[in-house]
């Protein structure tokens, strides 16, 4: 469910007209709704309110500041892998005490961010992770609570790089090594095991992963439990899928009921980290049509976005529904819609069925919220789009596009 509907023949997000948004803003251009990101959130959350838990919504999904703010006022904590990412949190006025931070390469100068903030805790990817965890907490005289991220070597069943769970991945450490990084974690004077954490990947469409990762999961608590460990939280990390094209993962209601269903009744705070699935339908990418192009074999569009912009599609060869902001109803034509940039890795469909369109004219790159502009960058010395946030029939320049001068400032 999202809020981009047609409204007398043009695209709306929310209340506002995205053809006007495209004028005043200039293309490319992110479009977020706010009663999307609201709703997503409070669906997910909703969904565990069965057992105590934290929605720590993750946030390389979406990192502008007006997305963190709104989903703090919501009551999100925040799942980081960088200092770049704490300090974000910090600004847009998330507690710390409702910031995990995941990775495996953790410095120790964002070590010490974190322990200086007194984030939740953090989860720990190895035992030199540990030991350096361990030093650092106390030079700063402090005790950080950590969680072991497991590798639980569960198939989710998603693109290759977005899997995270299998032995052959390079995240967390597997069961069978776990037992003795908490025995030495249980000794060090700087560290408080207080957790188990999991995350097996990304754009998982079926819970089956879930629950067979959430099995192993529970089965090593007992075994904490036997060692007389104190832990008193579970993350289970985010990874739930959303539809893009003809994908059915399931609710969050659904999900939620399943997993709340297998923890039911342990003395565990669930702590959740949902990244796409809060954001991911919540934004649309607009484009403009800058030329089209026949070849003996191919018809190209040729629009203002490109891979630096969007991309998913050439890096995972991800779909992302593509439509006329202002639909003029002409035949469809099997196209390639393109950008800019001079790779032919630079796509944003292939071999799409597309009605024509002509210069000039708009087309909304759907479920762009998510991935979108946090991995966008200015490859071709292109400047990064503006971000817009609707809210009703209010929009709010979320971030400014970049300018030549943004772009070179930093270099001497
Ligand atoms: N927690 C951890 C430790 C993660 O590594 C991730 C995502 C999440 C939570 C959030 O996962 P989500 O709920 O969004 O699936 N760039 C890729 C996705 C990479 C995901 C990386 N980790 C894409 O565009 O599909």
């Amino acid at each position: 469910m999202h809020h981009f509907k047609m409204k007398n023949g043009t695209l709306f997000a929310e209340d506002v007209n995205v053809k006007e948004l495209a004028r005043q803003y200039g293309t490319p251009l992110y479009v977020y709704s706010t009663a999307t990101l609201t709703r997503h959130f409070q669906a997910f959350d909703s969904a565990f309110n069965a057992v105590e838990h934290l929605t720590c919504y993750s946030v390389k999904a979406n990192s502008n500041l007006a997305v963190l703010r709104l989903l703090a006022g919501l009551g999100a904590g925040m799942d980081i892998v960088s200092g770049g990412e704490l300090y974000r949190a910090l600004l847009a006025g998330v507690p710390a005490e409702r910031i995990v931070y995941s990775g495996v390469g953790k410095k120790p100068a964002e070590i010490a961010q974190a322990l200086s903030a007194g984030i939740l805790m953090f989860n720990v990817e190895s035992v030199q992770e540990l030991v350096r965890i361990n030093e650092v907490a106390q030079q700063l005289g402090k005790t950080a609570r950590v969680s072991f991220r497991i590798n639980p070597d569960v198939d989710p069943k998603t693109h290759p790089y977005i899997s995270t769970g299998m032995k052959k991945n390079k995240f967390g450490l597997s069961i069978d090594s776990a037992l003795d990084a908490y025995a030495m974690a249980r000794d060090l004077p700087g560290i408080d095991p207080v957790g188990m954490d999991c995350h097996i990947g990304s754009q998982l469409t079926t819970i089956e992963p879930f629950l067979e990762a959430l099995d192993k999961l529970l089965a090593f608590y007992e075994k904490l439990k036997a060692m007389n460990l104190n832990i008193r939280y579970l993350d289970l990390g985010g990874g739930l899928g959303i539809p893009y094209d003809e994908e059915e993962p399931p609710h969050p209601k659904e999900f939620g009921a399943a997993l709340t269903k297998a923890i039911d009744g342990l003395p565990l705070k669930i702590v959740l980290e949902p990244g796409r699935v809060i954001v991911g339908n919540a934004g649309i990418l607009v484009t403009e049509v800058l030329y089209t192009k026949q070849t003996a074999t191919k018809t190209f569009v040729i629009v203002d976005a490109a891979m630096n912009d969007l991309i998913r599609p050439s890096l995972y060869g991800s779909f992302h529904r593509i439509e006329e902001v202002t639909p003029q109803g002409r035949a469809a034509l099997d196209v390639d819609v393109v950008g800019p940039i001079c790779e032919s890795g630079d796509f944003l469909a292939k071999d799409r069925q597309l009605p024509e369109v002509r210069q000039g004219e708009l087309l909304a790159v759907y479920s762009a919220g998510a991935y979108g502009f946090t991995m966008s960058s200015n490859y071709n010395t292109r400047t990064r789009a503006a971000e817009i946030l609707v809210d009703g029939d209010k929009a709010i320049v979320a971030r400014r596009r970049e300018t030549y001068e943004s772009l070179v400032a930093n270099e001497i």
